[in-house]
């Protein structure tokens, strides 16, 4: 197959960060995506309906002329987020699900939840009124090796909460694990989970043969190979309950390339093409649409695009930037370590 024409992509886990970071990015995204599920994980996080309304401006305002895109905002849960708070953002359409960040699970973490028991007022007025929950499942006791994390976290939250509020939809984001898919397959109802483009290209190879590469270092982080093999059966195979959320999230290369540095990776402005490559060595480009733009929507109750895109395969490979720049410093793109021949032809053609 030499092209393909797909209904217009949406990512269902984005950080678009703020400022002029934000204005650096959203480019990459709105470019090639009608719309994003949007992290709140900023500093300040985005707790509460007016933040969200105010963050949802500004992204607007970011967006380059011409450009059609539509951001669906979360909140990110407190121990003290209103239900009232919740339910009001929910019913204005403001607010598209709520993030769960365990405290100390990843960037900007720390004002999350440390006990679900203040949480459950929340969670059980989501369970009724329908809003989803995205969860960062993993745990954070200091006693799990990092590896681990997700697997702990299926068995000792993540079960425990669906079985006490079986109505509650929960998407499980950026899964990572063979133990995360099978316990996805297994649901019955209300639960589907999300796979980012790194995740399906790189084990932890890539972040710790041959010296330590940053750039390949995300949370949760990459697993072993078997876990990335079962995370690119689950996503090829059409399975409605499994679709993209790239997790792409910028950090400049000085907070990258340190001591300690930061967790994320930057794959907005490649990620089609990663993603054809890798559904075109699965055999199973016919299934790229279901993955890339008709699964989320229908989990999230939303109708799929009318726009489509057109992705073609060049004889020569596709040259992406290094890293792109932008007003907050220089920012590393994703090097998937193989040529890229799939090329998003730019304009989204209406149906
Ligand atoms: C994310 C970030 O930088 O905000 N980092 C990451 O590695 N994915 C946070 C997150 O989603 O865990
Ligand atoms: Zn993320």
């Amino acid at each position: 197959m030499q092209s393909i024409t797909i209904r217009r992509p949406d990512d269902w886990h984005l950080h678009l960060r703020d400022g002029a970071m934000l204005e650096g990015v959203i480019a990459d995204t709105s470019r090639t995506f009608a719309r994003a599920i949007i992290m709140p994980n900023l500093v300040p996080p985005v707790v509460t309906t007016t933040d969200a309304k105010a963050y949802r401006e500004r992204i607007l305002k970011a967006l380059p002329l011409g450009h059609r895109f539509q951001p669906l905002m979360t909140l990110y849960l407190t121990e003290h987020t209103s239900p009232d708070d919740v339910e009001e953002g929910a019913r204005s359409g403001l607010i598209t699900a709520v993030k769960l960040y365990p405290a100390g699970a990843t960037t900007n973490s720390h004002g999350g939840v440390r006990d679900m028991e203040k949480a459950m007022p929340v969670l059980e007025r989501m369970a009724e009124i329908g809003l989803p929950l995205c969860v960062h499942g993993e745990v954070t006791t200091p006693d799990v090796d990092i590896f681990d994390r997700e697997a702990v976290f299926i068995d000792t939250v993540l079960d425990p909460l669906r079985k006490r509020l079986p109505e509650l939809k929960v998407t499980m984001e950026h899964v990572t694990t063979a133990d995360g898919i099978d316990y996805i397959k297994a649901a019955k109802s209300n639960l589907a989970g999300s796979i980012t483009t790194h995740h399906l290209i790189i084990n932890r190879n890539a972040i710790l043969v041959g010296g330590i590469r940053p750039h390949y270092y995300c949370l949760p982080v990459a697993k072993r190979e078997n876990h990335r093999l079962a995370l690119r059966t689950a996503a090829v195979s059409g399975d409605a309950r499994f679709f993209l959320g790239t997790d792409s999230a910028p950090h400049v290369d000085p907070l990258k390339e340190c001591a300690c540095g930061c967790a994320g990776i930057y794959t907005s402005i490649n990620t089609m093409s990663c993603l054809a490559h890798v559904f075109e060595q699965e055999g199973a480009l016919d299934r790229l649409e279901a993955f890339a733009s008709l699964n989320g929507p229908a989990w999230y109750g939303l109708p799929p695009n009318e726009e489509r895109i057109t992705l073609s395969r060049q004889a020569e490979p596709v040259v992406f930037p290094a890293r792109i720049e932008t007003g907050a410093g220089p920012v590393t793109v994703f090097d998937p370590m193989f040529p890229l021949h799939w090329q998003v032809m730019q304009r989204a053609q209406a149906f």
